[in-house]
């Protein structure tokens, strides 16, 4: 696939497939992530793959129960009410979620995380999967019981967490705004 065609065609997936990738499948998602420009170079991401069904649920569990309880984010009203909802899983029953993390303060690590992400999710169209960012677990993860969930150390960040499957379905698209540029010329 030409890298325009994945950058087009990439859009956040919400209904997976339960069938998983395989380690070979994620590890080669990974190599495309790390690909990625960092500041010097220094590559301060790591990754941690959760494919572990009870703990996807249990994570997802957790982080509606502490975004409504502690409403850490300014949110739509509406993302609440969702995030309330007993039916509402934040991972959409992926089988996967791979959490790139960073050093605490080190400059520029969510950037690098960003664009680890943006990586990882074009690659993953370009093989035929599908990916989400899961901004709504992030409050949680950051948390000392989020930690010890996904064995992130006190010094590291979670900054980019993506849901990752086989889509079940394609998602509608999603339009965008004119980019507003300014011509300095
Ligand atoms: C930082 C960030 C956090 C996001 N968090 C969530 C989330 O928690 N749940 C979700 O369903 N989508 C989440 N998304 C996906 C966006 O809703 C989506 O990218 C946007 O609506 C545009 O749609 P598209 O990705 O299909 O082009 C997040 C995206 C980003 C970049």
């Amino acid at each position: 696939m030409e890298t325009e065609d994945a950058i087009r065609t990439r859009q956040s997936i919400r209904d997976f497939a339960a069938d998983g990738l395989s380690r070979k499948e994620i590890e080669g998602l990974i190599d495309l992530a790390i690909a990625a420009p960092s500041a010097a170079n220094r590559q301060f991401w790591s990754f941690c793959v959760v494919t572990n069904r009870g703990l996807l649920d249990q994570i997802s569990e957790a982080a509606k129960a502490y975004m409504t309880r502690c409403r850490p984010l300014d949110l739509p009203e509406q993302l609440y009410e969702k995030l309330a909802d007993p039916e509402f899983h934040v991972f959409y029953r992926a089988p996967a979620l791979i959490i790139i993390s960073a050093r605490k303060n080190a400059p520029w690590a969510a950037e690098e995380c960003a664009l680890a992400a943006e990586n990882l999710m074009l690659g993953a169209v370009a093989q035929g999967f599908g990916s989400c960012w899961i901004g709504l677990c992030q409050p949680f993860l950051g948390t000392s019981e989020g930690r010890a969930l996904i064995g992130l150390g006190d010094d590291e960040a979670p900054l980019a967490p993506i849901a990752i499957g086989r889509p079940a379905s394609p998602a509608a698209p999603v339009p965008r705004k004119p980019a507003q540029i300014r011509w300095l010329s």
